[in-house]
């Protein structure tokens, strides 16, 4: 019989758990996404998330283990991502799995979430994707890692300031598109001219620093909309053909240095896998720009399915990796929020 895990999720705004077995076969999934109550906020507001994932986490476990047909006795394993998230939604994730684990006598594994999101190329896959680089492009991270193997990531670098999906984000705020940024503003770009505003790509052409900055671009979008003085971006009067393009142009800037980042960092490891995760891996023409510059270089790709991109307790079957080799966790588990560099 398979090993049968639940994965839950909550580092973020998204209350997630799975059921996923030794063979990274998903027998069940729930999202439960918080989107609509961030919303009028144009980003996640950390108190609101929390108090959403306590009560949201019971019924997603719940739900998960009836759609996987299993009950909690026949679990071989409970997982929850403990770093790196917001600390208020990740406790809450957590205290689950422990009293889940207390009450049932079930082992406790825990997950780092930034792994997780180069894992789900590995459960979509169902074959091994280490030795690669891992690049984690999400709402919180852009990071570049080697990953030796599921469970030995190295730092290689990322964002000094912003990440890239914040930084959709906070474009889709000043242009007035709904939240989250990434899908409306990649939405609006379809129209646009990715030539009509040259924005800056920073570090792109400096070849000795895996380093990503986005927040001058956020400032370069401001000027291009705004003007230098004072603005109230909810009075602004743009054209949806002004919106398209400086959406167009934005995304084009973002994708140019992820692309280019990427293949500094296969160039520098001599590598010759490429694996991709995070919500912003979930951008058309960044996949596309991505592909199409692998097959060039002949670099093997493998960026997460669509539903595997953005937040979801599937790419929690990295416990997996933990589970078979012992690792498991005590009931004194904390959080981690912040990243710790090189894990
Ligand atoms: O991985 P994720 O669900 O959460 C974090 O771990 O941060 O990523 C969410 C981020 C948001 O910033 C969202 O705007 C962005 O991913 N995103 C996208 C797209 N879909 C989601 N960014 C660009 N294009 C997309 N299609
Ligand atoms: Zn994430």
């Amino acid at each position: 019989m398979a090993l049968r895990i639940l994965t839950i999720e909550t580092s973020c705004d998204e209350t997630a758990a799975a059921v996923v077995t030794d063979q990274l076969e998903v027998l069940a999934s729930v999202v439960a996404s918080q989107d609509q109550l961030h919303e009028r906020f144009h980003g996640v507001v950390p108190e609101i998330a929390a108090r959403a994932h306590v009560e949201r986490i019971l019924p997603v476990i719940d739900e998960a283990l009836r759609r996987a047909n299993i009950k909690l006795n026949d679990l071989d394993g409970i997982a929850v991502a403990n770093t790196p998230g917001l600390a208020g939604s990740l406790l809450v994730g957590v205290t689950a799995a422990k009293a889940l684990c207390v009450a049932t006598g079930k082992p406790l594994l825990a997950v780092n979430h930034l792994h997780a999101h180069i894992y789900a190329c590995q459960i979509a896959l169902h074959r091994n994707i280490f030795p690669c680089i891992g690049f984690i492009v999400s709402g919180g991270h852009t990071h570049l890692y080697h990953c030796a193997s599921a469970t030995a990531f190295h730092y290689l670098g990322g964002t000094i300031d912003d990440a890239a999906g914040e930084a959709f984000d906070k474009i889709a705020a000043m242009l007035g598109l709904p939240y989250p940024g990434g899908p409306s503003v990649s939405k609006a770009a379809t129209a646009g001219n990715a030539r009509k505003h040259a924005f800056p790509r920073p570090f792109l052409r400096d070849r000795n620093r895996l380093a990503f900055s986005f927040s001058g671009l956020k400032t370069a979008v401001r000027y291009a909309i705004a003007g230098t003085g004072k603005v109230d971006f909810q009075s602004l009067q743009l054209t949806a053909q002004q919106i398209a393009d400086v959406a167009a142009s934005f995304q084009a800037a973002v994708v140019d240095c992820l692309v280019g980042k990427a293949m500094l960092a296969i160039d520098q490891t001599r590598m010759s896998r490429l694996c991709v995760g995070g919500g912003v891996a979930a951008n058309t023409v960044f996949r596309e720009r991505l592909a199409e510059t692998c097959q060039q270089n002949g670099i093997e790709l493998h960026i997460a399915p669509l539903q595997l991109c953005t937040d979801n307790a599937i790419m929690g079957g990295l416990a997996i990796e933990h589970l078979k080799a012992g690792r498991l966790e005590t009931l004194d588990l904390d959080v981690l929020p912040g990243l710790v560099r090189g894990s």
